[in-house]
């Protein structure tokens, strides 16, 4: 049995809150913990089926040619060697809005440095790799380009734009003539790096075949997805691929589309008849999977002289692989961030030869928010006004571009309460003005906001004759908490113990869902378990011969005036029904983001020119928060990936062939635990109505928008230096250190 919510309207009332004791909205422990700390639950590359050997990858020694000689024949000689592959379906990458269109195919094209070339299957890891580096690669190099800056000239519109989301081009008014009239303006230029996904978990694959089916055992945030796009290369039916991915050690979009490791242990298991396992070291991670775009952002805004802004103009550009769909939309919040009459939003793409441009956490936004919010605190210095206040002072009624309401926007409630909290009304207000010894003291703050994105998803619901509950989706849970989300749902709509709930997520087998990404995971795979959940209880309230609106579950029973039934009774041999989601006008009548402010404050030593970050406070409204734990959880990782991009996260390329230079993460710096204060989150209790039946939106995202630029902000405070090149490393603040002697 199936029934479908579709979101046409917005839904007036949420089973949720008819829960008589709501574990909904209480902050839960996650239900596979205990599998986790214990070792028993198992990622990709912990299978090891009977008959296994080890692939590894042969890459690009060039960052743009063609290969001209593979001589393999040594190394096939060497022990244990079992195989050298070449073919031409090994992928160069797998892009993530590629949907089921074949990913780019190429061993004789070289568009990188270390694209995939070639695969080595040995009985052993040890021996694939030490017979990987017997095999001679001979290649003809030509020029390519290998820094965006410096072919900013050649920037172009982006071929798509990825399901009408990301509004390449919007203008209206005249930007040129309000920034003329405008009492104070800001028109700069923000750069931003390549960054990495340094997801725990590099990406593996085991791939098994049986005949003409394949099975593969791998790391993805959305394995629907993945297997379309890996059937896509193999050129076989979907339907006869099946991955499982129930376990993900983080993917933060790294794992979003097909990465080499699948196509590659597909291709080698298919060849030598047996199952293949391809995991990835750190360093092939860093090199073949994706990478966040660099980003060249020019902002420019004018106000009037009391605050309220009359230009906004934002144009973006980035890099990315010639043929690729995938854009980053960085300047996707500012057509909805602040009203203003005259408006521009712009993306273009210089293409290069560089790693595979993908999302990652907050693609758009999190970029975006590092020039903008930046811009924004350097606008309200200008008007000498506080640059809460500045914000407050240019919140839209309605969507400023489209017109259109927003389904809840608690912007304004969030800079109050944040600026309350933080106690900004006694902040350093004058910039280098703070000093405490050697220490240089500096408050800054941000907003921050992230699209609520909906796509179709569904679940099947059981409830066994035991009265156990079973949740079935291919839905993943990449250290979000899906497991435990989804469990404290049925647990509220079914009147069930979060004990007695069994979830079994991350294989295309079951109903399919639309996977971890975009923050939409807990909207999306959450209302299809609503759905399902509704079902049920409208066939337990028939059982029980009760109209379902007077029907109450809870503690394994189902009451009704005078009527109480147990569940065990009512489901007799068992019950199941499918529930599904689907998008619909709602998604479109409204403007749908979640929002929230950071505030904090720094430390810069004045002879080293050191940051530490000592005090932070952000407060979110992200429609009703399901978890309250794995949702802080989720938050604090967001704002510690945004004082990475502020600080020290940045790949580095080798301006002569691309090559990444700090490929592992003893060179990429992610922050550790000593960089990181305690970080206070606040969520306000709010409800989206129009979002979906649960009233919730996405929360996985959100903490990296803003965070960056709030940091950024207080470090200007502390120094009076504004630095403009992210990240902001010590040697762009030490030419411009106030002279320590005084
Ligand atoms: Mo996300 S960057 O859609 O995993």
């Amino acid at each position: 049995m199936n029934t479908t919510v579709k979101m046409d309207a917005p839904f007036a009332r949420s089973l949720l809150d008819d829960a008589p004791r709501p574990i909904v909205g209480t902050p839960q422990g996650r239900v596979d913990g205990p599998r986790k700390v214990s070792g028993q639950a198992r990622y990709a590359a912990e299978h090891f089926p009977d008959g296994l050997a080890h692939g590894v990858l042969l890459r690009a020694p060039v960052g743009k040619g063609r290969v001209t000689r593979f001589d393999a024949a040594a190394a096939e000689a060497m022990p244990g060697v079992l195989s050298v592959v070449t073919d031409p379906r090994l992928i160069r990458n797998g892009g993530d809005f590629a949907g089921a269109a074949a990913p780019v195919q190429g061993v004789e094209e070289i568009a990188y440095f270390g694209q995939p070339i070639g695969i080595v299957v040995a009985e052993s890891f040890e021996q694939a790799r030490a017979a990987a580096l017997a095999v001679t690669i001979a290649c003809e190099a030509q020029d390519g380009v290998f820094d965006m800056m410096a072919a900013l000239e050649t920037a172009e519109p982006p071929t798509d734009d990825i399901f009408g989301l990301f509004l390449i081009h919007t203008e209206q008014g005249d930007v040129d003539a309000a920034m003329h009239a405008a009492a104070a303006t800001v028109d700069a230029v923000w750069t931003t790096p390549s960054q990495s996904h340094a997801a725990m978990e590099p990406h593996a694959a085991v791939a098994m075949w049986e005949g003409d089916r394949l099975t593969l055992d791998a790391s993805y945030q959305s394995p629907v997805t993945s297997r379309d796009q890996l059937a896509t290369v193999l050129g076989i039916a979907a339907d006869k691929v099946r991955i499982r991915s129930p376990f993900v050690g983080g993917g933060f979009g790294g794992k979003l589309g097909l990465m080499p490791e699948a196509a590659a242990a597909a291709i080698a298991a298919q060849q030598i008849g047996r199952p293949v396992k391809i995991a990835m070291p750190r360093q092939t991670v860093f090199e073949t999977t994706g990478r966040r775009p660099a980003t060249h952002q020019r902002v420019r805004l004018g106000a009037d002289q009391n605050g309220r802004l009359t230009a906004i103009a934002h144009e973006t550009i980035t890099d990315q692989l010639a043929g690729e769909v995938f854009f980053e939309p960085a300047g996707i919040a500012t057509h909805l961030l602040y009203a203003g009459d005259n408006r521009m939003v712009d993306h273009k793409v210089v293409r290069v030869n560089k790693l595979l441009a993908v999302s990652m956490r907050a693609p758009g936004e999190a970029a975006g928010q590092l020039a903008l919010e930046c811009a924004i605190d350097e606008l309200a210095e200008r008007l000498e006004l506080d640059p809460v206040e500045l914000r407050l002072r240019n919140e839209p009624a309605r969507h400023p571009e489209l017109d259109i309401p927003f389904s809840s926007r608690a912007l304004a409630d969030c800079l109050r309460i944040g600026a309350d909290r933080f106690g900004w009304a006694s902040r350093n207000e004058v910039p280098g003005g703070m000093r405490d010894g050697e220490w240089l003291v500096g408050h800054g703050m941000a907003a921050s906001a992230r699209g609520n994105l909906f796509g179709p998803s569904n679940a099947r619901v059981a409830i066994g004759a035991d009265g156990r509950v079973l949740i079935e989706t291919e839905m993943t849970d990449i250290g979000t908490g899906t497991y435990t989300v989804l469990s404290q749902i049925a647990a509220d709509l079914l009147g069930v113990p979060i004990e007695r709930i069994d979830v079994r997520l991350g294989d295309t087998d079951a109903p399919r869902s639309a996977g971890s990404g975009g923050s939409w995971g807990a909207a999306t795979a959450g209302s299809a378990v609503y759905a399902a959940c509704s079902k049920l209880r409208a066939i337990l309230a028939n059982s029980a011969g009760v109209p379902v609106e007077s029907a109450t579950l809870a503690e394994g029973m189902l009451v009704a005036g005078d009527v109480r039934r147990p569940l065990a009774k009512l489901v007799g041999d068992g019950l199941v029904a499918q529930g599904s989601v689907a998008p619909g006008a709602s998604n479109e009548r409204f403007s749908q983001a979640a929002y929230g402010a950071h505030f904090c404050e720094v430390r810069v030593h004045a002879v080293t020119g050191e940051t530490r970050v000592a005090r932070w406070n952000s407060v979110f409204a992200a429609g009703r928060i399901l978890n309250t734990k794995t949702a802080t959880s989720q938050a604090i990782g967001g704002v510690v990936f945004g004082i990475g991009a502020a600080l020290t996260e940045e790949l580095v390329h080798d301006a002569r062939n691309g090559k990444l230079v700090n490929r592992d993460l003893g060179e990429y710096h992610v922050p550790a635990h000593a960089d990181i204060p305690a970080i206070d989150v606040l969520f306000l209790d709010e409800r989206d109505h129009a979002a979906n039946p649960l009233m919730v939106k996405g929360v996985g995202e959100l903490g990296t928008c803003g965070s960056g630029a709030a940091l950024a902000n207080a470090i200007y405070n502390a120094t009076r230096i504004r630095v403009r090149d992210f990240p902001i490393t010590l040697d762009k603040l030490l030419p411009n250190l106030p002279d320590p002697a005084h």
